[in-house]
């Protein structure tokens, strides 16, 4: 398969001798995105009341573009660092993050709230429950991947201590596999439920079949969250795992949090951190946060379909709700999705070229 011999095939050190996928912002492109922010806020807009044209990202555009190109056809991580995050308060910020999505993809929805941009900060949250998700707490986050083509993630404010950016290559990862358990990569194609975490849709059900791995022209695709394959198995109505499965997916799980595989990185503020979902897992160690409220570790999370996305293998239809090329697919639609979010997807679509299914 040409995907294991492709960029996105890589491993830690292969990381750290490349620089290329990591894109500097020089002083004019950040005082571009800026006074772009600045120009365009209105405190009576909400987020789907703006759009691409509202917001100039000036010099800062082509390299914007060229990190979320990187995520398509090189190593399936990018980081661009330089967001002006001393020159615009908070709310400021988060309007740059959406800014930066309006220029690149239609925004997906995050959940049961049907939002698209994720305060990921600690709310508390128990990770490990029948609706747990990991953004919202402090806890260290199994290895898995978003539902969406593509994660950005900005920085605002970095945690006390700890809150480490983990990501590992999955297409080295079935690569690795391949040579030292064969049978078990093999089970990893088989569809095993994963659990909606109480988030679906009206017309969703609570889990959905899918395989961790499948292949679409000559492509490796990936998708893994322990967190809900675990969950679904306690849906009624979900067939148990197979012990091949069982010890297949053990055996993933440990090979992807090796050193070798998983590169680590500090997120600093004013960095962006965007992955390739299908291509690259990714987690979280734990963190402490500061004491004062707003110094807090906050990065905005958005999920984005891009207008220059794969033809996704067809198991991927029940996660994503559209396989085919420069469709808004992915996301958790959740149970909010009303007009007004169907009205921001179409015109969005419409603006970059994209299909809405
Ligand atoms: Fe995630």
């Amino acid at each position: 398969m040409k995907a294991l011999k492709s960029r996105a095939a890589w491993n830690a050190a292969d990381m750290q001798a490349d620089a290329s996928w990591i894109y500097t912002l020089d002083e004019r492109a950040q005082r571009d995105l800026a006074s772009a922010v600045r120009k365009a806020r209105d405190p009576e807009k909400t987020l789907l009341d703006y759009r691409r044209e509202d917001f100039d990202l000036g010099a800062a555009r082509p390299v914007i573009a060229k990190a979320f190109a990187e995520t398509q056809r090189g190593r399936g991580l990018a980081l661009v660092r330089g967001l002006p995050r001393a020159e615009l308060d908070q709310p400021g910020f988060e309007l740059l993050t959406w800014a930066i999505g309006l220029h690149t993809g239609v925004a997906r929805p995050q959940g049961k709230a049907s939002h698209y941009l994720s305060a990921v900060r600690d709310e508390g949250t128990v990770y490990r429950s029948s609706g747990g998700r990991g953004y919202s707490s402090n806890a260290e986050l199994d290895f898995h991947t978003d539902s969406a083509d593509v994660v950005a993630l900005t920085c605002y404010n970095a945690a006390a201590s700890g809150g480490m950016s983990l990501i590992t290559s999955s297409v080295y990862a079935y690569g690795r596999m391949r040579e030292e358990r064969p049978e078990l990569a093999d089970a990893l194609h088989e569809h095993i439920h994963f659990s909606r975490q109480q988030e679906q849709a009206p017309d969703e059900g609570p889990s959905y079949p899918h395989p961790i791995f499948d292949v679409q022209d000559d492509a490796l695709f990936s998708k893994w969250n322990r967190n809900r394959v675990q969950s679904a198995q306690k849906i009624v109505g979900v067939p148990p795992l197979t012990a091949k499965q069982r010890e297949a997916l053990e055996y993933f799980d440990a090979l992807v949090r090796r050193p070798d595989l998983t590169y680590t990185m500090y997120l600093e503020p004013g960095d962006m951190q965007l992955v390739n979902s299908h291509t690259t897992l990714h987690s979280r160690t734990d963190f402490v946060d500061h004491d004062h409220p707003e110094r807090k570790r906050l990065l905005y999370r958005l999920w984005l379909a891009t207008p220059d996305g794969e033809r996704l293998p067809e198991s991927w239809r029940a996660a994503y709700r559209a396989v085919e090329p420069a469709t808004v697919r992915g996301g958790i639609r959740g149970q909010q999705y009303d007009e007004r979010r169907r009205a921001y997807e179409a015109r969005q679509a419409a603006t970059l070229g994209m299909i809405l299914p």
